[in-house]
């Protein structure tokens, strides 16, 4: 059961005219995490949504909350992303001066660490903040919009991370977002990805494909 890929469907591609009872749709189609995009309008060129509206959704699910901030600084919000319900929380390394202290302050906060790598930015970064994971978010788009075309050339990269988790003998999710259908899952799953965000192949169709879509995005 624990190696099964998880599927962590992005709530950016959801109806936002009715979010509540989306969440709880994709949660009973066997959503395992709820990916809910941060976005500020500065670090990435769109906004989206706060702290505020994570607390209410938090009423509509028990499901793991994987918040990707893409916003920046971070550290000044960090607290209230924790105490609206995030789980893990996802950061962008570029977007504060000191990562390690920002993945202090998550632990502190009683959440999950993560760190998340742009398409241009190198596995490197990884080296001295590995230990303190429980996530790597590999992107395969530009971050700031859903609905883009996955980046092949972040495979090679996404092999690389899981030999560098695999040597550590630790738990860390290697999570996969941008462009992730019912084409390219398998190819990152291939690569060692576990967990898969999908917006935009998630929520097509409709609420009466969610359970299938989701059942095909993971492969099973
Ligand atoms: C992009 C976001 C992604 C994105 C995924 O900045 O981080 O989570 O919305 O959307 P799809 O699955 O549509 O590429
Ligand atoms: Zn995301």
């Amino acid at each position: 059961m624990d190696n099964q890929i998880k599927i962590s469907p992005s709530i950016l591609s959801a109806d936002f005219s009715c979010l509540g009872n989306e969440i709880e749709e994709i949660d009973n189609a066997g959503a395992d995490y709820i990916h809910v995009d941060v976005m500020d309008g500065h670090y990435v060129p769109n906004i989206t949504i706060g702290p505020e509206v994570i607390k209410d959704i938090r009423k509509c699910t028990n499901k793991v909350f994987d918040v990707h901030l893409m916003i920046e600084p971070v550290n000044p919000l960090l607290e209230n992303f924790a105490k609206a319900g995030s789980d893990i929380i996802t950061f962008h390394p570029e977007a504060e001066k000191n990562p390690k202290e920002t993945l202090r302050i998550i632990k502190g906060l009683g959440c999950k660490t993560g760190i998340s790598l742009n398409p241009a930015t190198h596995l490197s970064v990884l080296n001295d903040l590995i230990e303190e994971l429980d996530l790597i978010l590999v992107m395969t788009v530009i971050p700031g919009f859903g609905g883009q075309s996955f980046m092949d050339d972040q495979l090679v990269k996404i092999e690389s991370i899981r030999k560098m988790i695999d040597l550590t003998g630790k738990k860390i999710d290697l999570e996969v977002d941008g462009g992730i259908n019912f084409e390219t899952a398998p190819r990152a799953i291939s690569a060692g990805a576990d967990v898969l965000v999908a917006g935009t192949a998630t929520f097509k169709g409709g609420k009466t494909k969610y359970k299938e879509n989701i059942r095909k995005l993971r492969g099973s």
